[in-house]
């Protein structure tokens, strides 16, 4: 299929931001023009509370989706039966359009590294992972997406690329893709890899959604930190992803340093821009 048509099957909900707590009584008084929110899972997965109010209240007026950190995915361990359970009532409470988490592992041995590890790239992570997604999305009753992670190490067991990687376990898990263009932008330039190699790798009908955010530097690598504006070089990449993958859900990740929301929306607006402007020229 060309990449420059619209995949019936795949929603697009437009530009949108993460939600984030400094943000909330803005976006409840001015109710901004962003097409929709994505919601940090884990914040949210309380009996009650101010943050859960917020959320009852914005998600009125907005389409949402649920972006999780701690599912684990990769993990040697076994699957939280309890994570997954308040997962799925979250779920049940915000109907959002979809659920993601990341292609990762985030500790072993109860010990949590508050930290998104990368796999190593095996046959053999390859089959596990895809075996828990499969598992999660029968609980779930419901397709997942999986979003690439920044990383800064990489194993010497690994056997194949990073996009080899999240392709097959995307295809033999028959789920979803968030792919993170500020990630790819990092990890290509921390591993020398070529970044264009890897969009053209990922296949178009799975990707669902797009990540934005800003890095950092740190002598030699790039960190994926989300504190600053998106830098150039990854709006230079969004532009060929949208040549590629066509219309997508895409959004501005910040996590730090969060400037007031007028700030983000005139983010959001550049990024809006970019966007229409490569989809005209695929029509033109
Ligand atoms: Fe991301």
């Amino acid at each position: 299929m060309a990449a420059n048509q619209q995949h019936s099957s795949r929603p697009c909900l437009g530009y949108g931001l993460g939600l984030r707590k400094e943000h909330y009584d803005a976006v409840l008084k001015n109710r901004p023009e962003v097409d929709w929110f994505e919601i940090i899972s884990e914040n949210y997965m309380v009996d009650g509370g101010k943050p859960l109010d917020y959320l009852n209240r914005i998600r009125e007026h907005y389409p949402m989706v649920m972006h999780g950190v701690s599912m684990s995915i990769g993990s040697i361990e076994p699957l939280n039966p309890d994570y997954l359970k308040r997962l799925k009532a979250l779920i049940e409470r915000v109907q959002p359009e979809w659920f993601s988490d990341h292609l990762c592992w985030t500790g072993v041995n109860g010990v949590n590294l508050h930290d998104l590890m990368p796999l190593p790239y095996t046959e053999e992570a390859i089959q596990h992972v895809a075996d828990r997604v499969s598992r999660v999305q029968d609980y779930m009753g419901r397709q997942m997406l999986l979003e690439n992670v920044s990383s800064y190490v990489s194993y010497s067991d690994s056997q194949m690329s990073e996009w080899e990687f999240l392709r097959e376990v995307a295809e033999r898990a028959d789920c979803l893709i968030l792919l993170d263009i500020n990630n790819i932008y990092v990890s290509a330039h921390n591993h020398r890899l070529d970044p264009q190699q890897y969009l053209q790798a990922i296949p178009v009908e799975r990707v669902y959604q797009f990540h934005l955010a800003g890095h950092s530097h740190e002598q030699n690598l790039i960190i994926d930190t989300h504190d600053h504006p998106i830098a150039d070089p990854v709006f230079e990449l969004y532009a060929t992803a949208v040549q590629r993958f066509g219309r997508v859900s895409t959004m501005i990740e910040r996590d730090d340093h969060i400037p007031p929301l007028d700030e983000l929306l005139q983010e959001l607006e550049q990024v809006r821009r970019i966007g229409e402007r490569e989809l005209k020229q695929q029509v033109a």
